[in-house]
C-alpha cells in the first residue's frame, strides 16, 4: 500500500509513522508513506494556505489551490482513494479500517482552521471523523486512521500479533488476558486458563467477551444479539 498525507504540520505525523508496526511495515517496504507539506504548493508569495471567509465571520478557511495543487502533484492521484479528516465526516469504526485496508493507495488530507473551502470536497471520495470532538487539526486523526488500517493489511502483522481476536473484529469487546505470575497480591489467574482444556478456554473467553460487551457497550451488545438472531444462532 501507498499512503500520502497532506498536511501543513509534517513534523506532527512523520516521527509517529516511523514507530511500531507502521514503522516496521515501512522499513520492510510493505508500505510507502509520503508526508507532503501542502504549504509548498501555495501560489501565494508568502505561502499562505488560509484566508478569511466570504460572508464574514470568525476564523480562517483553508484555501482550495494549495490543497489541489499538492494533490495533483501526487503520482497516481486520480486512482487513489482520497479521504478528508474532519469532525463533520462519517464516524470512524473498525469496519472502515477493514474497508480502507483493501485500497492500494490512500491520500489523506488533514485540515486546520475553521474548515475547508467547500470546493475542496469535490476532489475527495469521503470524509471521516474519529469522534465527536474537535481536534486542532486532522493530523492525529490521520494517524488513527493509518494505525488502524495498516495493521489489517495481510502480511503486516506477524502470527503473534493476529487481529482475528481484536475487540470489534466480531462486533464484541475482547475477553480478559492474563500472563505470569499465576497470583499477584492475592489476585489469581482464572483456573480454566491454566487447565490446558482448549474447548473450556474458548467457551470461557466467549462468555467473558459477551459479559464485558453487555456491561461496557450495551449498544454493541444489542447489535451483536440482533445479528446472531438473524443468522439463527
Ligand atoms: N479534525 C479535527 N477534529 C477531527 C475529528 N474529530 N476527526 C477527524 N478530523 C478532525
Amino acid at each position: 500500500m501507498r499512503i500520502d498525507v497532506l498536511t501543513i504540520f509534517p513534523d506532527m505525523v512523520k516521527p509517529v509513522l516511523g514507530q511500531s508496526i507502521v514503522g516496521r511495515a515501512v522499513y520492510e517496504k510493505k508500505l510507502t508513506i509520503h508526508v507532503i507539506d501542502f504549504r509548498e504548493y501555495s501560489p501565494n508569495k508568502h505561502k499562505k494556505v488560509d484566508d478569511t471567509p466570504y460572508g464574514g465571520g470568525a476564523g480562517m478557511v483553508l484555501r482550495v489551490e494549495p490543497v489541489i495543487n499538492a494533490l495533483r502533484a501526487i503520482d497516481g492521484y486520480e486512482k487513489a482513494h482520497k479521504v478528508i479528516m474532519t469532525p463533520q465526516g462519517k464516524p470512524y469504526a473498525q469496519t472502515d479500517a477493514a474497508r480502507l485496508s483493501t485500497h492500494d493507495h490512500l491520500i489523506i488530507l488533514c485540515g486546520h482552521y475553521e474548515g475547508f473551502d467547500e470546493r475542496i470536497h469535490a476532489y475527495f471520495d469521503e470524509e471521516i471523523s474519529i469522534g465527536d470532538y474537535v481536534l486542532t487539526g486532522g493530523e492525529v486523526a490521520a494517524l488513527v486512521l493509518i494505525e488502524s488500517t495498516v495493521r489489517l493489511i495481510p502480511g503486516i502483522l506477524n502470527k503473534d500479533e493476529s487481529h482475528q481476536d481484536d475487540s470489534f473484529s466480531d462486533g464484541l469487546l475482547e475477553y480478559p488476558h492474563y500472563t505470569r505470575p499465576r497470583e499477584f497480591e492475592g489476585k489469581r489467574v482464572p483456573e480454566v486458563l491454566m487447565s490446558g482444556n482448549h474447548q473450556a478456554i474458548e467457551n470461557w473467553r466467549r462468555t467473558e467477551a459477551l459479559k464485558r460487551t453487555k456491561t461496557r457497550r450495551p449498544d454493541l451488545y444489542a447489535r451483536h444479539q440482533k445479528a446472531q438472531k438473524k443468522h439463527g444462532k
